[in-house]
């Protein structure tokens, strides 16, 4: 086993927490992981006025992998961390595949009645749609005031995801991969959708398709979860409908996320799929599965599977164990979870 070196980055609120569990398991399962921390975020942001200096993001780029905690901050207004440091990293390392799992793990809570089993991916596109901060603000404050927000959808930025959708779901037992879109209203970037998910899709007939708009998928997600196996889409449904599937398997707290660059051109970054939480920050009560979680997917990534699957272990037997509403102690958690995979 080769050295790792891992650029850490806390980040704000809870992040540094829940990332301080997640190295304590890694390091457990991976003797050999060298790490390097990098303060951003908003203190950091205060300090030099840059949410994301160019040397640090050049130093970034020179490491294996990313593991980050929670990026987002009251004391900074909206946007300027999310679009400066994270999504900014999302685009600089061309992280196309946003991988976020969603499975109700054994003793797990679900508000689902009957949930059966669930357990799917969701592979969101990173690096287009509404998040590229296309568009413009004309007579700003004024009554006849324009907004616009577009959508970018380049055919090689949605090969390239659906193709990883198609190759994963081939390679998973069910072999079933459904795409979400609006191709009823949203009919350029849907018609660009359908059509090179339909082309792809003939290079892979062992996989099952379905398409689903994103308003029934929301609602199928909620009904009916266990009828999902991999699920692409782009950057903005992914991102709503990841926070529905965190909810129906056990909350945000369990949910877990990979921005991959799957060329390895660029490090692949892995994060909690939940925010910064300032109301429970330094407090110690922050879930620190999320975290533990996406360490398991950097090991997958990295070409670990063994010590992916221990840490996975680990992490059902801690949630079979957990009384529901016992209070929780985040570093308690992590000495339990790097206890059992030592
Ligand atoms: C997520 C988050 C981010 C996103 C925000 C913080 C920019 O909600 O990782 O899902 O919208 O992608
Ligand atoms: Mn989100």
């Amino acid at each position: 086993m080769g050295g790792v070196r891992l650029a850490v980055v806390g980040g704000d609120g809870i992040g540094p927490e829940v990332v301080a569990e997640g190295l304590k398991v890694l390091s457990a399962v991976l003797p050999d992981v060298e790490t390097t921390d990098y303060d951003l975020g908003a203190t950091a942001y205060h300090r030099t006025g840059e949410p994301l200096p160019d040397s640090v993001r050049a130093e970034l780029a020179g490491h294996d992998a990313i593991l980050l905690g929670a990026i987002g901050d009251p004391s900074v207004p909206p946007g300027v961390l999310e679009r400066g440091l994270l999504l900014r990293l999302r685009f600089a390392f061309d992280h196309y595949v946003n991988l976020r799992p969603a499975k109700i793990w054994p003793g797990t809570a679900t508000p689902l009645a009957h949930p059966g089993e669930v357990d799917f991916v969701v592979i969101r596109e990173g690096t287009e749609g509404l998040y590229v901060g296309a568009g413009g603000t004309l007579a700003k404050g004024f009554p006849h005031e324009v907004a616009t927000e577009e959508s970018i959808n380049t055919r090689v930025g949605v090969q390239r995801v659906v193709e990883d959708a198609f190759t994963r779901a081939a390679a998973r037992p069910r072999k079933h991969l459904t795409l979400v879109h609006k191709t009823n209203v949203l009919t350029q970037a849907g018609g660009l959708w359908s059509r090179v998910f339909a082309e792809v899709s003939e290079r892979f007939p062992a996989v099952q398709t379905a398409y689903q708009h994103v308003d029934a998928a929301s609602m199928f997600m909620v009904t009916d979860p266990s009828r999902y196996d991999v699920i692409v889409t782009d950057n903005l449904f992914g991102d709503i409908l990841t926070d529905i599937a965190a909810a129906v398997t056990g909350g945000i707290g369990l949910a877990a996320s990979a921005n991959i660059n799957p060329t390895g051109a660029f490090p692949s970054m892995f994060e909690p799929v939940h925010g910064s939480a300032p109301d429970i920050a330094g407090k110690g009560v922050a879930d620190p599965i999320a975290t533990i979680l996406s360490t398991a997917l950097l090991l997958e990534h990295l070409g670990h599977p063994k010590a992916a699957l221990r840490v996975q272990e680990a992490v059902a037997a801690e949630l079979i164990a957990r009384t529901a509403g016992a209070p929780l102690r985040t570093a308690e958690v992590g000495d339990r979870v790097a206890t059992a995979v030592s």
